[in-house]
């Protein structure tokens, strides 16, 4: 049995203190043993202050202090995509390994000159999202690397929600990369790319979003109207590198809650996979001869962070592990499995679609991705979920 506690924690800093930081902050405090969280920054010092407080951190710093300061080996960057790439640079150029929430950049040339620093300053990047490192896409993976299915020869991928309305709740998907392929979509390309490897090319029809009137009057400071910018419907092909065609249907322009669907087929069997935006998608598998069956999970980051007292956002899951998963490989001086190369192929998927889209033509990908599955059979709980157990180990 390997253990955990040879590795020396990483000092680590989070960046933004918004929405989506108190499951990271949480989690990184408290959840994964590899994780020394020592600091936090965010654009205003209240903002830092308040999360301090709430989650017992010890320091509170601004942005260039965190960039000069001696013993933050790795920075976790919450902040909006369009502020990515100048706060991984500045982290970088500083001498950090980063993780950074999706997307890595909003245009491809950014996160080119991203990789080189790093590469040059022999620094990792992770990039977001790390729910592909949960129970249900590990779980897929595993059963399809079983060869139980047989070959993959195609599958679909569907999310339906009503994303105009959604960016009055969360007013940074009023700005660029809040359009549904970018902030929902992107989960699906992630989970497809760790189950199916590169993607080869790409084509695709696209629709903008709707000029969305204000609806929810109890938020205050909206504007009275306004438009998501960019491709907001969008129905799109892709073909990997081993054959298997996908086809990708987003809207955005929807009503009504969030529907999601999301299949593989095989030449001895088909997978239909949970909403891989979470950690606990169920798989179930149809064989011939039998009527469809839901597997079991075979490895943890099940969603349930099993960290006593419910707190806001707790519904997040195991976000987080995908900065463990960095920490580790800092330690063990290996790649991390939400490599820079992940990061950059989720979006050059994306926006090749994109470019489909204006173009008219097939666009061809020039990056490629691969990403190492976790090890099976470690768990989140133990004793039917109500003690911790040992999933950190399936990172090592
Ligand atoms: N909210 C969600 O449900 C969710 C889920 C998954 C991923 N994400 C991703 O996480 C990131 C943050 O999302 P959020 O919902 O927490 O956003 P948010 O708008 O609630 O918070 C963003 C934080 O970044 C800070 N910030 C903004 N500009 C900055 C700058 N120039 N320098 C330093 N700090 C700056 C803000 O002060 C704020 O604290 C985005 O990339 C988003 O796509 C969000």
């Amino acid at each position: 049995m390997s253990s955990i506690h040879k590795f020396k924690k990483v000092k680590t800093a989070v960046i933004g203190c918004g929405m989506i930081s108190d499951i990271y902050i949480r989690n990184l405090k408290e959840l994964f043993d590899i994780i020394d969280l020592a600091a936090i920054a965010n654009r205003s010092v209240n903002g830092a202050k308040e999360k301090a407080n709430i989650y017992g951190i010890d320091r509170v710093m601004t942005i260039d202090e965190v960039a000069a300061s001696q013993d933050i080996e790795l920075v976790v960057n919450l902040t909006p995509a369009d502020v990515h790439y100048s706060i991984v640079k500045q982290m970088l150029e500083a001498g950090k390994h980063v993780y950074t929430e999706k997307m890595f950049t909003t245009k491809l040339e950014e996160a080119e000159e991203l990789m080189k620093i790093a590469d040059d300053k022999n620094l990792l990047i992770a990039v977001a999202p790390d729910t592909v490192l949960g129970a249900g896409i590990q779980t897929a993976r595993h059963y399809l690397d079983s060869g139980l299915i047989g070959g993959i020869t195609s599958g679909f991928v569907s999310v339906n929600r009503d994303q105009c309305l959604m960016s009055e709740l969360f007013r940074f998907l009023q700005q660029e990369g809040g359009a549904i392929p970018y902030d929902a979509g992107i989960y699906y390309i992630g989970a497809l790319i760790t189950l199916l490897g590169s993607v080869k090319r790409v084509s695709g029809f696209g629709a903008p979003a709707l000029i969305h009137d204000k609806q929810l009057l109890f938020v205050k400071g909206n504007p009275d109207s306004w438009q998501i910018p960019g491709t907001n419907v969008l129905c799109g092909a892709l073909e990997f590198e081993s054959g298997v065609l996908v086809s990708i249907h987003f809207n955005g322009n929807n009503v009504g809650g969030e529907k999601t669907r999301f299949e593989l087929f095989g030449t001895r069997g088909n997978m239909e996979l949970g909403d891989p935006n979470r950690f606990d998608g169920e798989i179930t598998i149809s064989l011939p001869e039998n009527e469809p069956v839901k597997m079991p999970f075979t490895h943890g980051f099940n969603g349930k962070n099993m960290l006593g007292d419910p707190k806001p956002f707790d519904g997040y899951g195991h976000r987080g592990v995908g900065v463990a998963d960095l920490a580790y490989a800092i330690r063990q001086g290996r790649k991390n499995r939400l490599s820079k190369e992940y990061g950059y192929h989720c979006m050059e998927v994306l926006l090749g679609l994109d470019e489909s889209i204006k173009s008219g033509k097939v666009y061809e990908l020039k990056s490629r991705a691969e990403v190492e599955p976790l090890k099976p059979g470690f768990y989140s709980s133990m004793f039917d979920g109500t003690l911790r157990a040992d999933a950190e180990l399936s990172l090592v």
